[in-house]
C-alpha cells in the first residue's frame, strides 16, 4: 500500500489525515488544527508541523492552498494573509518537516480527488469542477488530465470577481435565500458554460451536502451535466495525498 500525508489548508480549519493513495480511502482517523487567526506562512507551517508530528510521519505529504500554487510557489492570496504571495510553500514546509512536501492549490486537489475516487470516476471529456466555499475555486479537467491553476471564481461578474457575488460565504453574509443565491450561481454557471462548454460540471465544497443541494438543486439548469461531489470534506485531503504520490521522485 502506497500511503501520503494529505493536509487540506481551510479559511477555519487545517486538516491532515494518512491517506491509501491507490483506493483514496483514510488510514487513520483525520486531525484537525482550527486555521491561526494571522495565518502567514510560518503560523501554517508550524500547524503542518504538528499535524505531521500527531502522526509521526516521516514520508511524503501533499498539502493544499487556496491560492494560485505555481510550481511550489503561491502566487495569489485574495483569501489568505498577504505574506503567502511568492512564498516557495513547498521548500518551506519541505524544511520545516524534514519530509517531501507536494503543494497544489485547494480546488485542483478536491477536483482530483473527485474524478480519481468520487462522483467524476466515469467522467471523460471536458469537466470542470467548482468548490463553493468561503470563495469559488476551479479545477478544469480534459479527459482526467487536470488542467493546474485555473481560478474560475475571479470571473467577473456584475463588476466583481465572481466569488463576491455567489459564494456560500456572501449567501450567508447577505442572508440570502437558496433561491435568491441559486439565481445568482445560475448567472456564474451560465457565464461558465458560455465560455467553455465543458461536458460536465461538478459542484464541491461546503455547498455539495445533500441537505443543502436539496434546498437549491431544483432551481438549477445546464447544458452540461451537473452533478455534486461526494468526498465532501475529505476531498482536499485526499486529492493533496494522491497527487504528492503521483509527483514523487
Ligand atoms: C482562490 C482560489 C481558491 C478558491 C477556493 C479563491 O479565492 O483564489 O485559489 O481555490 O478561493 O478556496
Amino acid at each position: 500500500m502506497s500511503e501520503v500525508l494529505g493536509i487540506d489548508f481551510g479559511g477555519t480549519g487545517i486538516k491532515g489525515a494518512l491517506v491509501n493513495t491507490e483506493t483514496g480511502e483514510l488510514t487513520a482517523e483525520r486531525f484537525r488544527i482550527p486555521t491561526p487567526e494571522h495565518a502567514t506562512p510560518e503560523a501554517i507551517a508550524d500547524v503542518v508541523v504538528q499535524i505531521a508530528d500527531h502522526f509521526k510521519w516521516k514520508g511524503p505529504i501533499g498539502c493544499t492552498v487556496p491560492a494560485r500554487v505555481e510550481h511550489g510557489i503561491v502566487r495569489t492570496a485574495t483569501n489568505i494573509h498577504a505574506l503567502w504571495i511568492d512564498t516557495h510553500v513547498e521548500a518551506l514546509l519541505s524544511e520545516k518537516t524534514g519530509c517531501e512536501v507536494h503543494v497544489l492549490n485547494d480546488a485542483d486537489a478536491a477536483g482530483v480527488a473527485s474524478v480519481v475516487f468520487g462522483s467524476g470516476q466515469e467522467e471523460t471529456g471536458l469537466v470542470f469542477f467548482l468548490t463553493v466555499g468561503t470563495g469559488i475555486g476551479s479545477a478544469i479537467f480534459y479527459n482526467k488530465v487536470l488542467i493546474p491553476g485555473t481560478e474560475l471564481g475571479h470571473l467577473r461578474l456584475k463588476g466583481a470577481a465572481a466569488e463576491l457575488y455567489a459564494s456560500d460565504r456572501t449567501r450567508l453574509q447577505q442572508g440570502l435565500s437558496w433561491k435568491k443565491w441559486a439565481k445568482r450561481f445560475q448567472k456564474y454557471l451560465d457565464r461558465i458554460e458560455f465560455l467553455f462548454a465543458p461536458d460536465h460540471i461538478i459542484i464541491g465544497g461546503g455547498i455539495s451536502r445533500p441537505t443543502k443541494v436539496a434546498e437549491y438543486e431544483k432551481h438549477l439548469s445546464t447544458k452540461a451535466k451537473l452533478s455534486f461531489a461526494s468526498l465532501e470534506n475529505e476531498a482536499g485531503i485526499i486529492g493533496a495525498a494522491y497527487y504528492a504520490a503521483n509527483q514523487k521522485k
